[in-house]
């Protein structure tokens, strides 16, 4: 049972509506300057308040877990939690909880956005115009890739990447294969015509491989040079996942090779760092991690951590409650 007035501390500034609402639920701690915490600031953070809400900018590794711990919840704003760990933080007596759910529809906008950018050189495009480098209309200038009609593969095909199947399906006229763990619903794979094939056949059949699995030990560096190699060459690599899942050295060796023709990147390895001659290459669309940055989806992530941090303080069983696979 918690004394008083629960501490709760927001380590980034959240939407307004959300602070003001988590205000309700006790003395709320925000974090002005709205720069990344230090390790020695977290590690405070979790010694003294009742909540601590990280996001995916936070690094909460065991070592954190080891010192003196107040907090009982980590409501994480966010539903990739690959930055906290799990079982430290659990062994410690810290539950967690995600914001699953709310942020499918903006997150597989993105990966569109991003595959249509990647495919028809948009990104390229509007630099050159930018530039002043146009010098008008003409039949072969500037030729990409049609989309409509393609395979793609996801990997992945849990919330937002059955959902961006969708869109790709239903409006492109996409064929689509995927891998994942579990199969889907039989009604969702013949809406879809969805085909489940292992890694390999997918990234030799599919014209965009894009990436929708959790970061985990087993993903990390799932695309590395090998399944590159796999791939074909007018193929194209879309990443709205975790940027580690992509072993990003390699990933410019076969962008400079050719091996691929190009990618859509929101996410990277090491935010914001980006990989060594990743920016130079003009067949790379790079955005800076905003596949849940609508004004909506973002209110939306905050009231699910509002609601675990309620429940928690409540006494009640989280909403969303993350637990060591
Ligand atoms: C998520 O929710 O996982 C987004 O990538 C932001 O962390």
């Amino acid at each position: 049972m918690i004394d008083g007035k629960p501490k709760i501390v927001l380590t980034r500034r959240w939407p307004e509506v959300v602070e003001a609402r988590m205000a309700e639920l006790g003395e709320v701690v925000l974090n002005e300057s709205d720069e990344p915490l230090s390790e020695q600031e977290l590690e405070a953070a979790l010694a003294t308040a009742d909540v601590v809400c990280p996001t995916v900018t936070d690094a909460l590794p065991a070592a954190l877990f080891q010192g003196e711990i107040r907090a009982g919840l980590l409501a994480n704003f966010g539903v990739g939690y690959n930055h906290i760990d799990v079982a430290a933080a659990q062994d410690a007596g810290v539950q967690i909880s995600n914001t699953p759910g709310v942020l499918t529809e903006a997150t597989a906008e993105i990966a569109l956005t991003l595959l249509l950018m990647s495919a028809r050189r948009a990104g390229e495009g509007e630099r050159h115009v930018r530039e002043g480098a146009w010098t008008g209309w003409r039949p072969t200038h500037m030729l990409s890739t049609q989309v409509t009609g393609k395979t793609l593969g996801i990997v992945g095909m849990g919330r937002i990447g059955t959902h961006f199947a969708r869109q790709a399906h239903h409006g492109l006229g996409m064929r689509i294969v995927y891998h994942s763990r579990s199969a889907v619903a039989a009604e969702v794979a013949s809406e879809l015509g969805a085909e489940r094939l292992d890694l390999d056949e997918l990234l030799e059949s599919a014209d965009f491989v894009s990436l929708h699995c959790p970061a985990t030990p087993e993903t990390r560096h799932l695309i590395d040079a090998e399944a590159l190699t796999r791939m074909q060459e007018h193929a194209h690599l879309i990443n709205t996942a975790r940027g580690d899942i992509v072993d990003e050295a390699a990933l410019v060796a076969a962008l400079r090779e050719g091996v691929i023709a190009g990618a859509g990147l929101d996410v990277y390895a090491a935010e914001p760092e980006l990989t060594a001659g990743l920016a130079e290459l003009s067949q790379v669309v790079l955005l800076p991690h905003m596949g849940s940055g609508t004004i909506e989806t973002r209110e939306a992530m905050g009231m699910c951590a509002f609601e675990n941090v309620a429940a928690f303080l409540a006494g009640r069983s989280l909403p969303n409650p993350v637990n060591q696979e």
